[in-house]
């Protein structure tokens, strides 16, 4: 084996060993994973079935604001407290582009 094939090789193992030892939180999780949260209340559409209040056809401004506003407790809420917690403001972000284009 070749040095220059050798090196090529070793670094590539060490990316992906640095990838996969990344700590979850420090990398944000993909927009379709984010959104699968929300799915079960409200359609994978944003158009929910039973009780729960459809936020597709609301706009982005609309959703973002009442997510804050549930994370906040300013707006009373059951569950969307909870919810929201759990997300950082720019994965709030990425969900509501998501739904808002619905
Ligand atoms: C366990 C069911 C559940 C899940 C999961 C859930 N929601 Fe909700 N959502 C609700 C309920 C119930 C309400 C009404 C407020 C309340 O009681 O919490 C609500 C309200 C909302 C509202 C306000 C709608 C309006 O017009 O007042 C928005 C926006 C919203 N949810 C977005 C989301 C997003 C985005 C996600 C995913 C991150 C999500 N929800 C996940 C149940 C859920």
């Amino acid at each position: 084996m070749n040095l220059k094939k050798l090196i090529a090789i070793t670094s590539v193992t060490a990316l992906g060993t640095a990838y996969a030892s990344q700590p979850a939180q420090a990398q944000m999780a993909s927009d379709e994973v984010l959104v699968n949260t929300c799915f079960s209340c409200h359609g994978t559409d944003g158009k929910s079935s039973g009780d729960m209040p459809t936020i597709s056809g609301k706009s982005a401004s609309y959703i973002f604001n009442k997510m804050m506003d549930f994370r906040s407790g300013k707006k009373p809420s059951t569950v969307m407290m909870r919810i929201t917690k759990g997300f950082s403001d720019a994965e709030l972000k990425a969900i509501t582009n998501f739904f808002a284009k619905k």
